[in-house]
């Protein structure tokens, strides 16, 4: 079949007294009436409660919880993967219309009938604010589910079958993309609940099977998306729900000798601790395991000298703060030139704005900066202002915390005269920008720090009026970011349009939203007849 030309989702506006505001509020009225919720592992389409039970808090309001969650133990992830191996081969055989309708119909449920929900269950459990909540749990989760089955479609048919009538005889040929041998390790972030949908989807779309064990700080919202896919028709086994022990379920999936893939976003130190314990395990592998991931980022913004001034702090502001500079794509080390900073300005309308952001409770709609996750976090972001100001770093605004009711920063801006100033080149993953001034006439070597100073390489934007400066200082910073924008934000990219992920200790870059990351969960089998 061909899929029409499709159109991400389009965006809702939540303005007072919109019919979309109604709509989330009763959705989010109706949770903190009915929480804490329940939340079992379900393996073959059963829930299983443990009786190992953990909280999911409220990170704007720690003393509530969100839901409670029965972790697995050794024999539910066993039957875990049994299961799921047990549902392979009706699903890696099911036409692959109907799992392409599957899809297209979580994707309308997405967009329709679970979209408050999930946004309520997102602004509750992960302290997005709604407009942060609708990018994410409806636009960007129905576009990965409804571009995915266009992605899909596009690789099924990218050699077609050639059939070569010969003098001697017929030659038919053709190509077939099975699903990998074994089941595939999803572990899903707590930042964006669509990405809780696409690391499952992107392999079960082929036709693979998965284990999928979300972030134990996303498990409410997970926990509904995966009731979405399974109203959407995902068969028992295909996706097992199971959320956590964390260590112990990726332990006991990496040891299985049929673990055939791994789909993760997350950290880089566990990213890395996974694939050298996946290759101590090769020995015992039936084949090699695919390994994706998106990890770190330290990302950033440029600004030239011929850059519109407005527009780079506008763009910069957004960048660093929304959602508290917990998006992977976050800004967090921003390079401004002396006279853009000084006497273009920057440096006062950047203040200012800061000071104008409102920060608390997402249940509030005009508050732009909400909590961070947990007390973790909380206490990490706080560690680096400390770092930072026993540096160099001078508080421009901000720097101060308080987790008396919820895990609150104050958006902060460090300024330092080192560009190697440990918030200058350490993932902070909290609403702290780190500003160096460099002279004009140094923007070149000021690019070379930018490239030499970081181990990541996943976002960065350029600001500058001048073509030749965009198109040189690109070239310059070949590796140095996975998506690169000009004039724009270094967050924020949509499917289907800026195919997502960066290289070095940021990841595979295998692209989240494109057809390039369904290829590293199939395994192509070329099939050729005489006749
Ligand atoms: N796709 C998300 C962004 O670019 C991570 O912000």
């Amino acid at each position: 079949f061909k899929v029409p030309d499709i159109d991400n989702e389009p965006m809702r506006s939540y303005g007072p007294g919109s019919p979309e505001r109604k709509g989330l509020e009763e959705a989010l009225a109706q949770m903190e009436e009915d929480m804490p919720f329940e939340v079992p592992c379900i393996v073959n389409g059963k829930p299983i409660k443990s009786g190992n039970v953990f909280q999911q808090k409220i990170p704007f309001d720690h003393a509530r919880d969100l839901c409670y969650y029965h972790e697995a133990n050794q024999k539910i992830i066993t039957d875990a993967i049994d299961g799921a191996l047990a549902a392979k081969e009706e699903w890696e055989t099911l036409p692959w219309n109907d799992r392409a309708a599957i899809f297209l119909k979580a994707a309308e449920l997405a967009s329709g009938k679970y979209r408050y929900k999930l946004m309520a269950a997102t602004i509750l459990g992960q302290g997005k604010n709604a407009w942060q909540a609708e990018i994410d749990a409806a636009a960007e989760l129905s576009d990965f589910f409804r571009f995915g089955v266009k992605f899909v479609e596009e690789l099924y048919s990218q050699q077609p079958p050639k059939n070569s009538p010969g003098a001697w005889k017929n030659v038919f040929s053709r190509v077939e993309y099975r699903a990998l041998e074994g089941f595939v390790l999803a572990v899903s972030p707590f930042n964006f609940t669509a990405i809780g949908g696409n690391l499952p989807g992107v392999p079960a779309l082929v036709g693979n099977v998965v284990l999928w064990k979300p972030s134990p700080a996303a498990t409410y919202s997970n926990y509904i998306l995966y009731q979405l896919l399974e109203e959407a028709g995902v068969p028992p086994g295909v996706i097992q729900f199971v959320p956590g022990p964390p260590a112990e379920v990726v332990a006991q999936a990496i040891s299985h000798p049929l673990f055939a893939g791994l789909h993760f976003t997350g950290s880089t130190a566990i990213f890395k601790k996974l694939w050298k314990d996946i290759a101590q395990n090769l020995d015992i592998y039936k084949g090699y395991p695919r390994i994706v991931g998106e990890t770190g980022g330290k990302n950033f913004h440029v600004v030239h000298s011929s850059a519109d001034v407005e527009n780079a702090v506008f763009q910069t502001v957004r960048a660093a703060f929304e959602y508290q500079g917990q998006k992977c794509s976050a800004l967090s080390r921003l390079y401004v030139s002396s006279s853009v900073w000084n006497a273009g300005g920057f440096k006062e309308k950047l203040l200012e704005q800061v000071a104008r952001i409102k920060v608390g409770s997402p249940l509030k709609f005009d508050n732009f900066v909400g909590p961070v996750i947990h007390k973790a976090s909380f206490d990490k972001i706080l560690g680096y202002i400390e770092k930072a100001k026993a540096a160099d770093g001078e508080i421009l605004i901000g720097g101060t915390g308080d987790d008396s009711v919820g895990y609150f920063v104050q958006p902060t801006v460090i300024l330092t005269k080192d560009p190697k100033s440990v918030t200058m080149v350490e993932e902070v993953f909290g609403p702290v920008l780190t500003v160096y001034v460099f002279e004009d006439s140094d923007y070149n070597s000021t690019l070379d720090l930018v490239d030499s100073t970081s181990q990541y390489a996943l976002t960065g934007s350029i600001f500058a009026s001048n073509r030749k400066v965009l198109v040189d200082s690109t070239n310059r910073l070949r590796n140095a970011a996975g998506n690169v924008y000009y004039n724009e934000k270094c967050t924020g990219a949509v499917v289907g349009q800026q195919p997502f992920g960066g290289a070095r200790g940021s990841g595979t870059n295998d692209k989240a939203g494109s057809i390039s990351i369904f290829y590293r969960f199939v395994s192509a089998r070329s099939i050729k007849e005489g006749f």
